[in-house]
């Protein structure tokens, strides 16, 4: 079986799944969706009213906003999958319980395994205890963690930010940098060094000093998804 139709059977079983209590009040199940040739996928953490209605992820505020950090990262969201750690809205749109995740994991596992997308990136607390039980967001958030092979990138989720505006700054300011972590092979580039302070104007005139022959530099690579093949 390919990995479209792997990805269709997965969907289709969510669909009808009955595996813990979320299913009693949904309207539909939301398996997720995008490309079966994704090199990225998003994971959100469960389903608010607009996608339980739709049966689509990400698909209200929060999926509005998704698209604008998208945009940032220089990507569309045709390019990634995007699903969620629980496939039914819980109640008025409270955390999923341990057991609800639970649950639900087997799904997102055989989705990841279909997909096999070189870069994971989690979008909120618990999609990031998904891969990283023991870490922090606060901490961590933007920076690329390598888990069983691929690169997990730990984010804020995208409703919280629109709550908070110190951390849309940051949320915005992580999506930007996934195009520099994905051309830097994986890692965060190293920060530019602050601009040196003016010196003090020199009563000497200025000597130059001789020419010397200065190394070619590297060709500047093109940045973006082709370096995805890099790592
Ligand atoms: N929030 C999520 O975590 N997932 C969605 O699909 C929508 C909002
Ligand atoms: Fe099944 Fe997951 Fe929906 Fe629970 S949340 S009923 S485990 S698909």
């Amino acid at each position: 079986m390919d990995t479209l139709e792997t990805l269709q059977q997965i969907a289709q079983s969510v669909a009808g799944c009955q595996k813990c209590p979320l299913h009693q009040k949904r309207i539909r199940a939301v398996p997720g969706e995008g490309p079966a040739s994704a090199e990225i996928m998003l994971i959100g953490e469960g389903p608010g009213r607009n996608e339980d209605e739709q049966g689509r992820p990400f698909v209200g505020n929060s999926g509005r906003f998704l698209t604008e950090l998208l945009a940032k990262a220089g990507l569309k969201r045709s390019d990634v999958f995007i699903c969620n750690v629980v496939k039914c809205r819980p109640p008025e749109n409270r955390d999923p319980e341990p057991a609800e995740i639970l649950a639900c994991r087997p799904y997102l596992e055989a989705q990841i395994t279909a997909l096999n997308p070189k870069v994971i990136i989690t979008l909120g607390r618990h999609s990031m205890g998904h891969f990283l039980s023991q870490a922090r967001i606060s901490v961590i958030h933007g920076r690329p963690v390598k888990a069983g092979g691929r690169l997990i990138i730990p984010m804020y989720h995208p409703a919280a930010a629109l709550h908070q505006p110190a951390l849309k700054d940051d949320l915005l300011a992580d999506f930007a940098r996934v195009p520099a972590i994905l051309a830097n092979g994986g890692t965060l580039p190293p920060e530019p060094a602050p601009a040196p302070a003016a010196l003090p104007a020199s009563p000497e005139p200025a000597i130059s000093p001789p020419p010397t022959a200065q190394p070619a530099l590297p060709e500047k690579k093109d940045e973006g998804l082709v370096q995805l093949t890099l790592f």
